[in-house]
């Protein structure tokens, strides 16, 4: 299909070529990136894992590979699809931008594969979810910044009056991704392949926790948050449920999140008073996370027979129940008591995995099967029961990664400060690793039921694009055998 392929009867026409490109993508890295997932939870059961091929699959180049796959591969091909489809149908326009509009793929897929070439061999700049090297970085901008000139070039060409809600969350996170990525990112080379951060010392960690949490807040949920003001309301045939709680959602969400980083240092070099505006930030930044949780969930007050029949709507709604979870339990673990227990032990990853899988795997899944049968001219996927097995197996294996963690992470923290009355500790670090097992069994089990079900998705996928194939040849045949009228 052509780059500026149209979609029968949907005037006016778009271009759905990219979308599709970004679509496939999505699902191809997030089997990547959650396999590699899957590698590392394996290897924290079995660590011989580690010499599979030693030193290129051991568990610390392993693991930035999964973290980026998984963040920048899947989630940024599924935030690239979902924002280009968003754009151009709440516009009613094309994509401005010509040939940038290829290059934002080509060149992410590029930064993409560099990373799986470099990571594992080792290269990393040492920031967490920033591991990438200064060359891989200036291309990262650069596709960064024309994704911007095509996002807003378009919004500023659009041919209605009014930007609808979700194109604000999805320009709000280009805008501060390209802030975060830009500032975090400084450095000084000193080879191809190896450079020194900028800043020093607790500056660093201060810079590199501004953009972690707001990787989070932007990358991991404006976007997403994007993404949920369009295809709610679409699955479920409601509009919005407040258009003006959305628009209180968007500017308190914004101007809270970018204060909250130093959550991430407490009880570090950072001045106490900057932890503490960390902590209060965190408390506050429950209001608009709810709020906007709750405006998606209620956008459903009158459809909520169609959840019976509807997995899509399922994966959607589930997403925003998990969404509400992990950011009631982010500013809980933001009050430093607390963080003192959970910090550094397995509950901080099952918070983050109640996020990633939960949150952001879900809404994206949940987005692609609503756009892959209107991007490739079909009514529906292959099968609606396979992506109710789908929704399944994202479910169950969700609970099992995110329950594992809590009681792991628990455990690990109270053992940890756990004294004799003489004051020695009451645990070898040995006894807390081998309390943990049973947890990284069950999370394996549950991550395996995850990726699975992402197979089951690429598999209904090749199905309706091999069905979409065969109709358009059929048509093809049918109108070469018409006779001439
Ligand atoms: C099959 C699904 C997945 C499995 C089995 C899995 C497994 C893992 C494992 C074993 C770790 C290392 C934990 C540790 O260091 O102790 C990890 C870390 C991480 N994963 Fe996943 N993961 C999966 C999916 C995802 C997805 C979809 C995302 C994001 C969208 C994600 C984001 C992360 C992040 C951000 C970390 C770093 C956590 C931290 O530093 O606290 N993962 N994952
Ligand atoms: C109101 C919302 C949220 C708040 C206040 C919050 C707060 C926190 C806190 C306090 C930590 C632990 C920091 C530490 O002890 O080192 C953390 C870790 C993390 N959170 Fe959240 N969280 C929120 C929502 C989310 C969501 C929705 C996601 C994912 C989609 C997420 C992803 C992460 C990641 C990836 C980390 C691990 C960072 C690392 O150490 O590598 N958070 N969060």
């Amino acid at each position: 299909m052509g780059s500026h392929a149209t979609v029968a009867g949907d005037p006016p026409a778009y271009d759905l070529d990219i979308v599709r490109k970004f679509a496939i993508m999505t699902i191809v890295w997030g089997i990547v990136g959650m396999g590699v997932g899957v590698l590392i939870a394996a290897q924290l059961v079995w660590p011989a894992l580690n010499d599979l091929w030693s030193p290129y699959t051991s568990f610390g180049r392993l693991r930035p590979l999964h973290t980026n796959a998984v963040i920048f591969a899947f989630g940024g091909c599924a935030l690239f699809a979902t924002s280009y489809y968003v754009v151009q149908r709440t516009c009613q326009t094309k994509l401005f931008g010509g040939w940038l509009v290829p290059f934002t793929f080509w060149g992410w897929q590029a930064v993409i594969v560099l990373a799986v070439i470099t990571l594992p061999q080792g290269m990393t700049s040492t920031k967490e979810y920033a591991e990438l090297e200064w060359p891989i970085d200036i291309l990262l901008a650069l596709v960064w910044i024309s994704y911007a000139v095509v996002f807003f070039g378009t919004i500023v060409k659009r041919k209605t009056s009014h930007i609808y809600v979700a194109n604000w969350f999805y320009g709000g996170f280009i805008v501060t991704v390209a802030v975060l990525h830009i500032v975090n990112s400084a450095a000084i080379p000193v080879t191809l392949t190896k450079s020194y951060s900028a800043y020093a010392g607790a500056a660093d960690a201060m810079v590199q926790w501004w953009y972690g949490h707001n990787a989070v807040g932007f990358f991991l949920t404006a976007g997403f948050l994007g993404m949920m003001y369009y295809f709610v309301p679409k699955q479920a045939g409601r509009p919005v449920y407040s258009y003006q709680l959305s628009i209180v959602h968007f500017w308190a969400l914004i101007s809270l999140y970018i204060w909250a980083g130093s959550h991430h240092l407490h009880y570090s070099a950072l001045p106490d008073w900057t932890q503490s505006l960390g902590m209060v930030m965190s408390l506050i930044l429950l209001a608009p996370s709810w709020g906007g949780m709750i405006n998606g969930i209620m956008t459903l007050n009158g459809a909520w027979h169609k959840l019976r029949t509807d997995p899509t709507l399922r994966f959607l709604v589930v997403s925003l129940s998990f969404y509400g979870m992990s950011t009631f339990e982010g500013p809980m673990m933001a009050i430093k008591n607390v963080n003192a227990l959970s910090h550094n032990t397995d509950w901080t990853v099952g918070h983050v995995h109640s996020g990633a899988l939960g949150w952001v795997a879900m809404i994206s899944i949940g987005a692609v099967y609503h756009m892959i049968p209107k991007l490739f001219n079909r009514e529906t996927m292959h099968s609606v029961k396979l992506i109710n097995l789908h929704f399944w197996l994202a479910t169950v294996g969700t609970v099992l990664y995110v329950v594992a963690m809590w009681i792991n992470g628990i455990g690990q923290g109270l053992m940890w400060r756990a004294f004799n009355p003489d004051g020695s500790l009451a645990y070898s670090f040995i006894e807390t690793v081998v309390f943990s097992r049973d947890g990284y069994i069950m999370r394996l089990i549950g991550g395996v039921f995850f990726l699975t079900g992402m197979l089951v998705m690429a598999y209904n996928t090749y199905r309706t694009i091999s069905a979409a194939k065969q109709a358009s040849k059929d048509e093809a045949a049918t109108t070469a055998q018409a006779p001439a009228v």
